[in-house]
């Protein structure tokens, strides 16, 4: 007799009861060194769906097989068992009314719920000495169906830095744990950000522009975790200080004056130009041709935003130097 050999997988427990101990030898007829395995089809089961618990290598002429749930083989755990004299089959108190037992002593458990997963013991009688009884148990995994989380926010369009945010992860359950995740990464519990209730809830006391997201929550409960969809943020900011491209402000008459006003903010901001106070026109671009001395002046770019209220300019002093007299009467010579 060679060692035992390695489970294949944690789904099949190899057993060689009998080769232990040298007096059962006696009952077994004949002796075998086949192994009995149980294997769960599917290994890996849904709520809802079917698991058939599968015994292979059932040695020949056993009177009985006895299932229990969990690895305590006592009356309370009893799901159901098989006795071939009579093929009578016995329920216990653990029998749900979804176990089936067959002559080979496979199990078959039916719309399968989450209180079904984990271990079972099968318990086998030998005949002709009932005290020595081998018991190999396994466990089957549940995957359970979760519900498919979603996210709740009392503001998809939050001003940077102003708006608290307050995201909610639904449904609703003390049997879960709730995770957030942002761009892919889990949030770590900081400081800044509140949990009130068991981490369902994720308050964001400000937001800037550049967390706008994706974010999700994810639900988990013992026997897996499944995320929501994605949420992107709006998130409104600016205007911020404009820039006026090109930034020199000597300018000789008979030169085009041809600025433009660059700023970041989302809604894109409304510009409009002002020459000393004065209003000159709407948009990013200020062009006037051929200027002349008069056209000196504190020129300033102004920015507005009406989703966050803000406006901001920026201004520079555009000097224009007279025609220079000397050199039109050289070149004309
Ligand atoms: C035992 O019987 C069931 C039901 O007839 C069958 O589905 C299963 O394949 C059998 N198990 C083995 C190991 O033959
Ligand atoms: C399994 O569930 C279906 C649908 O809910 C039901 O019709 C069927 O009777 C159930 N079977 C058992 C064995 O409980
Ligand atoms: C939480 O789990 C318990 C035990 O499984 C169950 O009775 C209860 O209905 C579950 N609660 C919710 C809200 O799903
Ligand atoms: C946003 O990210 C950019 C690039 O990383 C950074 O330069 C900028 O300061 C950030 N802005 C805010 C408001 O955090
Ligand atoms: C500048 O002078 C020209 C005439 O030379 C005049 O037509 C124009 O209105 C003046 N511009 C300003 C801004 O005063």
């Amino acid at each position: 007799m060679g060692p035992l050999p390695a489970p294949s997988c944690t789904q099949r427990i190899t057993w060689k009861g009998l080769l232990l101990t040298a007096s059962l030898l006696n009952f077994w007829n004949p002796p075998t060194t086949a192994e009995v395995t149980i294997e769960a089809q599917p290994p890996k089961v849904s709520e809802g769906k079917d698991v058939l618990l599968l015994v292979h290598n059932l040695p020949q002429n056993l009177p009985g097989y006895f299932w229990y749930k969990g690895e305590m083989t006592d009356l309370y755990h009893y799901i159901i068992s098989y006795i071939v004299d009579g093929k009578i089959i016995i329920y216990g108190p653990a029998y749900s009314g979804r176990e089936t037992v067959y002559s080979n002593a496979s199990l078959l458990i039916q719309n399968v719920t989450r209180k079904d997963a984990g271990t079972y013991t099968l318990h086998i009688i030998k005949r002709g000495d009932e005290t020595r009884e081998e018991i190999r148990h396994f466990t089957f995994t549940l995957y359970s169906k979760l519900p498919i989380p979603y996210i709740t926010i009392n503001n998809l369009n939050p001003r940077e830095n102003k708006d608290v945010l307050a995201f909610t992860c639904e449904p609703k359950s003390e049997n879960y744990t709730y995770i957030w995740w942002l761009n892919g990464q889990s949030l770590p519990v900081s400081p800044g950000v509140k949990r009130p209730i068991e981490n369902r809830i994720l308050i964001l006391p400000s937001v800037t522009r550049n967390e706008t997201g994706p974010y999700q929550c994810e639900i988990r409960d013992r026997y897996g975790g499944l995320r929501s969809n994605p949420v992107i943020l709006n998130v409104l900011y600016g205007p911020d200080l404009p820039r006026i491209y090109p930034s020199f402000t000597y300018y000789r008459s008979g030169e085009n004056l041809d600025l433009s006003c660059f700023t970041e903010s989302n809604p894109p901001a409304e510009y409009f130009w002002t020459i000393n106070g004065k209003f000159q026109q709407s948009g990013q671009k200020l062009f006037i041709p051929q200027i002349t001395r008069n056209h000196s002046g504190l020129y300033a770019c102004s920015v507005h935003n009406s989703a966050t209220g803000k406006e901001i300019s920026k201004s520079m002093t555009v000097k224009v130097s007279g025609p220079c007299h000397g050199d039109l009467t050289e070149s004309q010579s």
